[in-house]
């Protein structure tokens, strides 16, 4: 690829590094994680060969949801640094060649946004009420909800509020918590403020934005009951799931997005089980890419992974739009330990406590799962930690545990933190496990667990079986071969229902899923998942160059 081809389409096949700012590294001993930190990890990053971070967000929030609950779209929250310190970190990741991209929060706000804060001020009808969904209850006193709609944070989604004279009032909607009160689409100052945002930071220098929640954002205004599960989802007619209006503030954003030189990139979390409804909003005139749960989702199965993958492709050629490639993010099960399970799919409802796991096993699946995802086309997303192979941690004391999942779910969900524990850096446990900066931090703000050090970056660093360094290796081969790039995809003859075999190019990609060794493909072998003696082992991947040999 030309440079100034490589300047404008260099998320088609980018590595993107996703960080938890709150548990990547903390530069100043709080016990927090924050961009102080992140800065003096840039050459982890650029040893790791990633080309782009995605931070979750960074402004200024309460934290009710992590962050998810924004009160302030232009401010850093303190506990993460300033806005110097935001500007330093784009900029010497972009002198380090690595582009960052940041998360938009754009269906709802925190309770503590000054514009919900003047909505619950002003009087029903005001203009303050109208960039919310603010709805009379039923009932004779208005005591029932507008609906019975769920969230999937468990729990109803309607919050009475006061009137200004403390009398109950109005209900207002928020498909997440409380805190996050869900903004009103139809509304120009809730549109020309994001297309505002937007612009601040792309005047900053980042490269893109996350989009969370992307499809939640347009509401049907009558406020109709919502159907069992999923029923109406994929008509575009649910009241607040993938409606057709939808498309339109994107391709508001893409202009936004375009008017740059090089353009801004748009990424979206679209999670819909219909991948013709997905791909809409990779046309070419709304978002570039978006995440793809439906393969982050399937168990660790050959048929299952195939039909995800041949899925994937088509539905994204159908818009020309490149495929993501993801297996975690700060919601989801860490691979390890979900790969090491009997179920090895993943559903929010199916997360529960004390669920067996192999984690030998699983993390065998999660080092043959890097190598697939690695050689197939499109971008690919690597959530912190995942390449250290940190298993989910499940003993996090209940009084330790920050997420609403777990709360709202009264503690049968297990939540998200699991995956959100302080990343370990050293083996020393006196300093958070490396997570802390200084010799007396303060402690880490999710605990960690006591064998966490055995999975820290210096203990990986000089192990040349490690999952780092299986990552490490992995990366570099994916920038030095072009055909991972651009090389045609193709399926190969597996010989079996449990082996995965493609071609990129002049690169073969096999992935054995199955229990019993079979033949490598002929060649040289560039990487290998775990250590062969001829054959691929049991849930094993490698890649093999076929020409020139
Ligand atoms: C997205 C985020 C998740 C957050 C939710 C509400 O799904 O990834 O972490 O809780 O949106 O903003």
């Amino acid at each position: 690829m030309g440079e100034a081809a490589d300047e404008r389409d260099w998320w088609r096949s980018a590595v993107v590094y996703q960080i938890y700012p709150r548990s990547f590294a903390d530069g100043n001993g709080d016990g927090v994680g924050d961009l102080a930190g992140i800065r003096g990890h840039l050459d982890y990053l650029v040893s790791l060969g990633i080309d782009a971070i995605w931070l979750t967000p960074w402004y200024r929030s309460p934290w009710a949801d992590g962050g998810y609950d924004v009160a302030d779209y232009r401010q850093i929250d303190p506990r993460f640094g300033t806005m110097a310190d935001a500007e330093a970190l784009i900029h010497d990741a972009a002198d380090r060649g690595i582009r960052t991209i940041i998360d938009i929060v754009p269906n709802h706000v925190s309770d503590q946004h000054p514009w919900f804060q003047a909505a619950l001020a002003s009087e029903p009808g005001s203009s303050q009420r109208a960039r919310f969904w603010f709805r009379q209850g039923k009932g004779a006193d208005g005591a029932i909800r507008p609906t019975g709609w769920l969230s999937s944070f468990q729990g109803h989604t309607w919050t009475r509020a006061k009137n200004p004279d403390g009398s109950d009032g109005e209900w207002y909607l928020h498909l997440f918590t409380a805190h996050q009160p869900d903004l009103n689409w139809t509304n120009t100052d809730v549109r020309r403020e994001h297309e505002d945002v937007l612009k601040f930071w792309f005047d900053k220098g980042v490269a893109g934005f996350r989009i969370d929640s992307a499809t939640l954002l347009v509401k049907d205004p009558a406020m109709p009951e919502a159907p069992a599960d999923g029923v109406l989802v994929e008509s575009g007619h649910h009241p607040y799931i993938d409606r057709d209006g939808i498309h339109q503030i994107y391709q508001a954003w893409r202009r936004v997005a375009d008017s740059y030189d090089p353009p801004k990139v748009l990424v979206g979390e679209v999670w819909l089980d219909d991948v013709s409804r997905f791909a809409q909003y990779l046309r070419p005139t709304e978002m570039n890419t978006a995440f793809n749960f439906d393969f982050m989702t399937r168990p660790w199965d050959a048929g299952a992974l195939k039909a995800s993958i041949d899925l994937t492709l088509s539905a994204h050629e159908a818009v020309g739009a490149p495929a993501t490639w993801v297996l975690s993010n700060h919601d989801i099960t860490r691979p390890v330990t979900r790969y090491g399970r009997q179920d090895s799919s993943f559903a929010f409802a199916a997360k529960r406590f004390n669920t067996p796991t192999d984690l030998g096993l699983g993390t065998r699946r999660a080092r043959a799962a890097a190598l697939l995802v690695g050689a197939l086309p499109g971008s690919l997303y690597i959530y912190q930690g995942d390449e250290l192979g940190l298993p989910e941690d499940e003993e996090i004391p209940p009084d330790a545990i920050d997420d609403p999942m777990y709360f709202r779910s009264h503690g049968v969900d297990p939540g998200r933190d699991g995956c959100r524990v302080p990343l370990p850096w050293s083996p020393d446990p006196a300093t958070n496990f490396g997570f802390s900066a200084g010799d007396r931090p303060r402690a880490a703000w999710l605990p960690q667990p006591s064998w966490w050090g055995s999975y820290a970056e210096a203990s990986q660093d000089d192990d040349p079986q490690s999952m780092l360094n299986l990552y490490r290796a992995m990366l570099k081969l994916r920038r030095s071969l072009p055909d991972l790039v651009s090389g045609d995809f193709s399926w190969l003859p597996a010989g079996s229902a449990d082996v995965l075999t493609f071609r990129r190019g002049d690169i073969v990609c096999l992935v054995n899923l199955g229990a019993s060794p079979v033949p490598q493909p002929a060649g040289q072998v560039l990487i290998a998942s775990s250590p062969s003696d001829g054959g691929v082992g049991a849930d094993s991947a490698v890649w093999v160059r076929t020409k020139g040999v």
